[in-house]
């Protein structure tokens, strides 16, 4: 049996209208007018032991509901999942203790109490003995680097030392199931870097599985070998992070070098990306690589060349169509669930 399983799991919101001002709050009393939003429409996938999974999508693709529903913090509408034999619904106890859920948007600790005491009450709720405790702290503060923060309030962390905290109290009780929902937005690089190697050696070292959302691509080339893409709530990509590029991406880049210097004419054979007095690379269509190379070689004095896949980033950027909002190293921040999309070459 796989560690979590899905199959066609369905989440449609309702929301309700009102019309503006207080008619509409008296007709609200009658029938009322609703919205359905399918955040999650058939999702099904299966993850096995010590996988860690990308889970991508825009903003509004469905991502924290489909995670919210494996935490059994949502019923889903329709459909089945199972995480280690449980439907996460359900809310057994059993599987309480063997999940944790990470938002890095939202605070599990008390914010007016030091870390230390929030994972107390932790220990007390999970009744973890005293000596593991201690032991899973003490290993758990020094691989993040924050054993000086443990009695600092909360509040006064900085987000970087906040996000290590609520890290430490999600894995307390040594889940063998992690669902990460954002645990590096907002981070400074520094602290964003330690988390990677955080959680890259958490995994690697007890194969617990661990689905990651993140909006900073880097985290997921560095962490995930499997990415499971969704958007409109359906998932239309599941597979290696490398396939991704052999999918989707539409070009690849041909980068020259010129023993005379850039002295050729590349009106239509393709988009100029970069420049030197001595190079150039150039944006080419997949389909036309061979015939571009053949034309530049006959027509000008090219010491170099090379044919190079696009960044995997880039790939997943015009896959998503998101150009404004990005910044270097984001996927996008912008809102885009209600841009109309062609879904790519869905599974
Ligand atoms: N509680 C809610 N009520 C109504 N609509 C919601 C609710 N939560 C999320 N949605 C909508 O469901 C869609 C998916 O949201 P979400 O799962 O948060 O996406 P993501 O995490 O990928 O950004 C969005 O269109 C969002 O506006
Ligand atoms: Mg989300």
């Amino acid at each position: 049996m796989s560690a979590i399983e899905t199959k066609e799991l369905t989440k449609v919101y309702r929301t309700y209208k009102k019309a503006p001002g207080l008619w509409g709050a008296v007709k609200g009393l009658g029938k009322r007018d609703y919205q359905e939003v399918r955040a999650a429409d058939g999702v099904t996938f299966s993850i096995e032991e010590g996988e860690f999974v990308g889970f991508l999508g825009p903003n509004g693709a469905g991502k924290t509901t489909v995670l919210k529903m494996l935490s059994g913090l949502l019923n889903p509408t329709s459909g089945t999942a199972q995480v280690l034999g449980f439907t996460p619904w359900e809310r057994k106890d059993a599987m309480k203790r063997q999940f944790s859920l990470l938002m890095g948007q939202k605070n599990a600790l008390w914010w007016d109490l030091p870390a230390r005491e929030s994972l107390e009450l932790n220990r007390a709720i999970y009744g973890i003995e005293r000596g593991s405790f201690t032991k899973i702290v003490g290993e758990l503060t020094e691989l993040l680097d924050c054993a000086d923060k443990l009695d600092v309030m909360v509040r006064e962390l900085s987000l970087g030392e906040r996000m290590k905290m609520e890290l430490i109290a999600a894995l307390l009780h040594s889940p063998r199931v992690l669902f990460l929902d954002e645990p590096t937005i907002g981070l400074d690089v520094t602290s964003q870097k330690k988390v990677r190697e955080f959680l890259r050696h958490y995994n690697g070292d007890r194969k617990i599985v661990t689905m990651l959302t993140s909006h900073y691509m880097q985290d997921i080339e560095e962490l995930c070998a499997r990415v499971i893409i969704i958007d409109n709530g359906r998932i239309f990509f599941d597979g290696p992070l490398s396939a991704i590029i052999d999918r989707f991406a539409t070009h690849k880049i041909v980068g020259l070098s010129f023993a005379n210097g850039v002295d050729c004419d590349f009106a239509g054979l393709g988009e100029i990306v970069e420049r030197t007095p001595g190079s150039i690379r150039l944006k080419v269509p997949r389909g036309k690589v061979a015939e571009t190379c053949r034309e530049v070689l006959g027509a000008c004095k090219v010491t170099d060349l090379n044919v190079e896949e696009p960044p995997v980033e880039e790939v997943i950027r015009q896959l998503f169509h998101e150009q404004e909002g990005v910044t270097a190293g984001k996927i996008s921040q912008g809102k885009t669930s209600n841009t109309q999309h062609p879904t790519p070459n869905i599974q």
